[in-house]
């Protein structure tokens, strides 16, 4: 079964082309990987061509543009990648007969009772949750067929680090002191479940709306020092600090983070907080003898 990956050259679209192999065709935008091909999914004229030539029974679009300040400033860029992208690879895949798989996010909620289960009433609070909402309702509208997952504090191996474990880790390991928000909680997940739970639910032809997130409940302090421990770094140079006192642009759910009882009641779990964390020190581990190895070879 071909599959379309746009925004494979991300965090979450680099472990669905791990997991979907060799059925996978991944894009990427403006940051050129080897064996990806480049598409600005904005174009529907460059979407409607790539995907006759593919002609993939599913379009994942983990493509966005997330970085929640940044959006809180750029509104109108803003919709036009969290919005207008989606919304013309809808449209594409309306006329090609291809489903689409759209990523969403637990921002979609306002944060004052998370963590939400999909029966919960979206109510966004800020710029990125807005647009993320207007796409996951363009997407359903466009054919009611497609699969919205939203996920929630993704982390695992990543490089260069972007995602808030191994940027934690890397600064930490640096010398530096953290500032964490104390009042944020979320349900971190581990990006490797969430690929795995996307291939699933692809299979089982699931429609609508699906959360997929690890089990833990828990303020972004809680997680960093749980990092902590288990890589071996200085808690003390972690500040537990209260969002108001950040200096973040956009206004964050306070109680977000997701439930995932519909996914687990067919099977489709995610790994908790300590499962994770060790998974993911394995990762490193086999990266830093890997790295080794390529060095001693002559
Ligand atoms: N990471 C999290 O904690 C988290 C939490 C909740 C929800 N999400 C959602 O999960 C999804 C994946 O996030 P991520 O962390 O993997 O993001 P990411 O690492 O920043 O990756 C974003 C991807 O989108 C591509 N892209 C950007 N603009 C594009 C465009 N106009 N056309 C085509 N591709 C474009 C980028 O390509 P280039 O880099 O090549 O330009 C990149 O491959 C997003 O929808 C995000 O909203 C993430």
């Amino acid at each position: 079964m071909p599959v379309l990956v746009i925004g494979a050259s991300g965090f979450v679209g680099s472990a669905l082309l791990d997991v979907f192999g060799a059925e996978a065709v991944g894009t990427y935008c403006e940051r050129p990987r080897p064996g990806l091909r480049q598409l600005d999914m904005r174009d529907a004229r460059a979407v409607a061509k790539l995907v006759s030539e593919i002609a993939p029974s599913w379009i994942l679009i983990p493509a966005a543009q997330p970085h929640v300040d940044w959006c809180e400033e750029h509104e109108s860029e803003s919709r036009d990648v969290n919005v207008h992208g989606p919304a013309a690879v809808a449209g594409v895949a309306r006329e090609m007969g291809a489903r689409v798989l759209f990523f969403s996010t637990d921002y979609v909620f306002d944060g004052r009772e998370g963590p939400y289960d999909e029966s919960a009433k979206p109510a966004p609070i800020n710029v990125y949750g807005k647009h993320k909402l207007e796409a996951e309702e363009r997407l359903l509208d466009s054919n009611p067929r497609n699969l919205v997952v939203r996920i929630c504090g993704v982390y695992g191996y990543e490089r260069p680090p972007k995602n808030f474990v191994m940027t934690l880790i890397e600064r930490l390991r640096a010398g530096e002191q953290v500032r964490v928000p104390s009042d944020q909680w979320g349900t971190p997940t581990y990006v490797r479940d969430i690929a795995r739970a996307a291939k699933t639910l692809v299979e089982r032809d699931a429609a609508g709306v699906w959360h997929v997130a690890g089990p833990d409940f828990l303020p972004r302090y809680d997680f960093a020092r749980r990092v902590c421990a288990e890589f071996g770094l200085n808690e003390a140079q972690v500040y537990s600090v209260p969002s108001s006192r950040l200096g973040q642009r956009a206004k964050r759910p306070a109680y977000a983070g997701l439930r995932a009882h519909r996914a687990e009641a067919v099977g489709v779990s995610c790994r908790n907080v300590a499962d994770g964390l060790k998974a993911l020190a394995g990762e490193m581990a086999q990266e830093i003898a890997q790295r080794g190895t390529t060095v001693e070879k002559p």
